[in-house]
């Protein structure tokens, strides 16, 4: 079968579009895709099929005396041969006259997809379906066309995508919320001839000496981390973008991180307006207004210190929030973040120099002896969604912050000898992709932005 010369969907409502669907007008194509819903008039019969291609279905009008066809229910897999009819005056501006439709996969009576609406918390128990619904058919469409354009920023921006391995003897974050990997549970250190292996928390370190050699540098993979955090924001597998670039300070990560961020959402908003348009009808009223502002507004750029104050300001305005002790070193929860995005900056903020004992050893010390030069960029309604810093470039600082933290100096003296041996001020930052997913589609959940999600106490298959 040669893919090129067979129409989808989404190339007829292209064509449409450009102007250019009338060209074949009456031409006879062939479709497939599964069966969203048939009725019935007196002599017609209309199918509305969809084939995954864009979020449109089409509208199969047929022969309503084949009972047969008639009898086709939500869920069947059809092939459709028929011909373009252009309709300019009806709510949709073409559709498919059959001439011939074949029943290829028909549905059990058990099949759990129904006409009315089902709720997300059910629809998560069936993750091998629900993809077939509306709203999770455009949410991986959209998640797939954000990796798309994630990669295609870097790659015109001259970043090369670095595969930073999975199975890692290092801890990057340093938190020890890991999943241990071993071959036999018998003798877990037996395999690897190491006694700690586990899944990556991220793949910064490990991408850290690519960034020295090749200037710009990104990873892109799955990610895995065993905090017991119940929340609609944290899975226990998620995917992080990680780039990472020489000769940057802490200005040109921030710098990066919006130019970039601003790109991918535009782009997808472009790319996928149908989809987006669905999100702002049925999942969030404010959802294209928000994202116009996210792409067109400048972030601000806040330090936690200044942050600091803000709260206390507003503690002492009688604002109540549950953890309201703001000296310094407080790691802000997210009530706080959602304070300072939705009420003070009303807007995304980078959040820099915080507290060095709040954040990851790896970080570049600022001249004040409390701060390191780290930033997350907090977002409304998401809270973080990356989280980065200057890397520290010194040895000697490195090294006595890691033994201040009492690390294991022997695990990590590869990492430590980067900054012996050509060493160059270097930044970068990781991005949660559910995040930035459930930043462009509006869902609230993590688990609706993955394909399979695997989170604290939950994992069905
Ligand atoms: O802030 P984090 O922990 O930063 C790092 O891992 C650094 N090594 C990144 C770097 O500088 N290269 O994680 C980065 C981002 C967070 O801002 C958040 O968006 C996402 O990863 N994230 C999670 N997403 C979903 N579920 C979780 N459990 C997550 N933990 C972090
Ligand atoms: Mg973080």
């Amino acid at each position: 079968m040669d893919l090129t010369e067979k129409y989808t969907i989404r190339d007829l409502c292209l064509k449409e579009k450009a102007g250019t669907l009338k060209d074949i007008d009456g031409e006879t194509i062939d479709l497939g895709g599964f069966v969203k819903s048939n009725r019935s008039m007196g002599q017609v019969g209309f199918l509305s099929l969809n084939d995954g291609s864009c979020y449109t279905n089409i509208q199969v009008v047929y022969d309503a005396s084949d009972k047969k066809i008639e009898a086709l229910r939500l869920g069947c897999s059809v092939t459709v041969e028929g011909k373009i009819h252009l309709t300019p005056e009806a709510k949709q501006p073409f559709e498919l006259k059959a001439e011939r439709i074949e029943l290829v996969g028909g549905v059990s009576e058990d099949f759990p997809l129904q006409k009315k609406k089902a709720t997300f918390e059910y629809l998560r128990t069936i993750p091998q379906w629900r993809m077939k619904t509306n709203t999770f058919n455009a949410v991986f469409r959209v998640r797939s066309t954000l990796a798309y354009y994630i990669h295609q920023y870097f790659f015109e921006h001259g970043f090369y995508w670095i595969h930073t391995p999975i199975l890692t003897a290092n801890d990057c974050e340093g938190e020890g919320q890991t999943f241990q990997v071993y071959a036999d549970v018998k003798k877990p250190a037996e395999y690897f001839n190491k006694d700690n292996v586990h899944l990556t928390v991220s793949g910064q370190l490990h991408v850290e000496p690519f960034a020295l050699t090749y200037g710009k540098v990104y990873t892109f993979g799955p990610t895995f981390r065993a905090e017991k955090s119940n929340t609609t924001r944290h899975a226990a597998e998620f995917w992080m973008i990680e780039p990472e670039f020489s000769f940057a300070h802490l200005s040109d990560d921030c710098d990066l991180m919006e130019d970039f961020l601003k790109y991918v959402v535009s782009k997808t908003m472009e790319r996928c307006p149908d989809d987006i348009a669905f999100f702002q009808e049925r999942i969030d009223k404010g959802l294209i207004d928000r994202l116009d502002e996210f792409v067109k507004k400048p972030f601000r750029r806040v330090t936690y210190t200044e942050a600091l104050e803000k709260l206390e300001e507003a503690k002492k305005q009688g604002h109540h929030f549950e953890v309201d002790d703001f000296s310094f070193g407080l790691d802000f929860g997210s009530e706080h973040e959602k304070y300072l995005t939705e009420v003070v900056y009303k807007g995304p903020i980078f959040l820099t120099d915080y507290p060095k004992e709040i954040k990851a050893f790896y970080m570049k010390q600022n001249d004040d002896g409390k701060t390191v030069a780290a930033v997350d960029l907090l977002v409304p309604g998401i809270g973080e969604l990356c989280g980065g810093s200057e890397r520290e470039c010194d040895y000697d600082k490195l090294l006595s912050r890691m033994n201040e933290l009492h690390m294991n100096i022997d695990a990590y003296r590869w990492y430590l000898d980067l900054r012996r041996n050509g060493s160059i001020p270097h930044s970068g930052f990781g991005l949660g992709f559910e995040r930035l997913v459930m930043l462009v589609t509006g869902m609230q959940n993590i688990r609706d932005t993955l394909p399979y999600p695997r989170c604290y106490k939950d994992m069905l298959f």
